[in-house]
């Protein structure tokens, strides 16, 4: 027999959450305030790019163990209830908890006092210990961080490496209850107090973050020592103690997490005089590595670093901050093809997951990006393509063709995407990122 669940909001961590728990069994009610939004998931049609989540969220309706409502008092029965609301990154990189504050002040007064309230979204450490004196509710606070990767969300939810339940002592039969929602997966649970937990998320994600721009950075130096990063990475990859994944180098991180996330935890240790200093470079990396990335554009188009554009007609393959997701949030793909814009290039782009609302709101932006829905209209005549997302699918389109339709057959490849049995003999030369042959000249730098 499950629980009755209420997830408050049907973003990527709430709507995976209440899908899943759903499957997994339990009777789940989840609040969102858009209505149109509610609305749409009531019948049946899922607002993001998740594989599997539109037929898990129609089973859910379908089967009656899901529920989709803007009324927070359908949440009056539940017995554990998830918050997975937005914390945006808010002044100096302290995480915005406005709407979970609002959330919770709407909740208040519906809400058992029975029932275990959980921060699963990403909250700053000491939230869940706050949570009853902000509040004034008498409801025990349990933290359950959620890890789920976009494009990856249901697998990861039904799958994870780790299920992670902080709870002080107090709450440890909360904790129990939260726990035992998950009882259907094979996944080990951690226990942990709320503190740990809290910060074990935003550890995980910056420890990613600083994987990810030691990497950038390694790139950087092959092009300037004659290396070759999928060379060394391989080598660094089979120690165990490294692991072989985050270790391909791209146009920067970026998403909806791992920038938000590194800067919350940069804020929490500046407020108690703790220097992470190895978290702040690696988001100095990251801005460097958007910039590098201009440089080689510039200097692919023009043949100098610091060249101009203006004019220059310049193909963008891929929008999303990853491929798998058409998630824009925090792109560095966007922020690129913004930067190019700026300098005066004309900027068209191909993504095949873009929503067409984002694509009207790009073309709208006073760096207006045109996106089109055909790779080759974005390649047309164009100095140079960008491929800045790895979507698989830009291996498979006609680079024949495509040398035909631009004006000079120049691809650079932020993510090392495309390899010679793609391009050979069609007259492309590509400027990828970390090897001795395509990177700028050392007399350029
Ligand atoms: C991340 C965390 O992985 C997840 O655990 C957490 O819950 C949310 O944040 P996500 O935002 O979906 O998930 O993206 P992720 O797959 O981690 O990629 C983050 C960024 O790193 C992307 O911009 C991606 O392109 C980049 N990346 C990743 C690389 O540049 N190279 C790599 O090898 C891996």
């Amino acid at each position: 027999m499950g629980s009755r669940v209420g997830v408050v909001g049907a973003g990527y961590v709430g709507l995976t959450s209440a899908a899943c728990l759903a499957h997994l069994g339990h009777h789940v009610t989840c609040l969102d305030n858009d209505e149109s939004k509610v609305a749409a998931l009531c019948a049946g049609t899922v607002p993001i790019i998740e594989p599997s989540l539109p037929e898990l969220v129609r089973e859910g309706l379908g089967e009656d163990r899901l529920t989709f409502t803007t009324d927070p008092r359908s949440l009056a029965e539940s017995e554990v209830v998830l918050l997975c609301l937005p914390t945006p990154m808010g002044a100096g990189g302290t995480a915005d908890l406005g709407v979970l504050d609002d959330a919770l002040v709407a909740l208040g007064p519906v809400l058992p006092p029975d029932c275990v309230l959980v921060t699963k979204s990403t909250v700053p450490v000491g939230t869940a210990a706050r949570i009853p004196t902000l509040t004034g509710l008498a409801n025990a606070v349990v933290s359950n961080p959620e890890f789920l990767r976009e494009g990856y969300a249901v697998h990861d939810f039904l799958h994870p490496e780790r299920i992670l339940v902080g709870a002080n002592e107090q709450n440890q039969e909360a904790a129990e209850r939260v726990a035992a929602l998950y009882a259907r997966t094979d996944a080990p649970v951690l226990r942990t107090d709320t503190a740990s937990a809290e910060l074990a998320k935003y550890a995980s994600n910056a420890f990613l973050a600083v994987k990810l721009s030691f990497v950038n950075t390694l790139a950087e130096l092959c092009e300037q020592v004659d290396g070759d990063i999928s060379k060394v990475t391989d080598v660094m990859g089979m120690d165990a103690r490294i692991g072989s994944s985050f270790l391909a180098p791209g146009p920067g991180w970026g998403g909806s997490c791992l920038p938000k996330d590194t800067r919350a935890l940069l804020a929490s240790a500046d407020a108690v005089g703790v220097d992470f200093a190895i978290v702040r470079d690696a988001v100095r990396a990251n801005d460097h590595q958007r910039a590098m990335v201009l440089r080689k554009v510039r200097h692919a188009v023009t043949g100098s670093v610091d060249g101009s554009l203006a004019g220059a007609r310049i193909g963008i393959f891929g929008l999303a901050f990853k491929a798998g997701t058409g998630d824009l949030r925090d792109s560095p793909a966007v922020a690129i093809a913004r930067q190019l814009s700026r300098h005066d290039a004309v900027v068209a782009a191909y993504d095949p997951c873009v929503p067409p609302s984002d694509a009207h709101e790009l073309a709208a932006d006073p760096d207006g990006i045109q996106v089109l829905d055909d790779p080759y209209l974005a390649a047309k005549g164009a100095a140079a393509i960008v491929i800045l997302t790895e979507w698989p699918d830009f291996r498979h389109l006609d680079w024949r063709k495509l040398s035909d339709d631009v004006d000079r057959p120049v691809v650079v490849d932020t993510r090392n995407l495309l390899d010679e049995r793609v391009l050979s003999g069609t007259g492309f030369t590509v400027v990828g990122i970390g090897s001795p042959t395509t990177g700028e000249p050392r007399s350029a730098r």
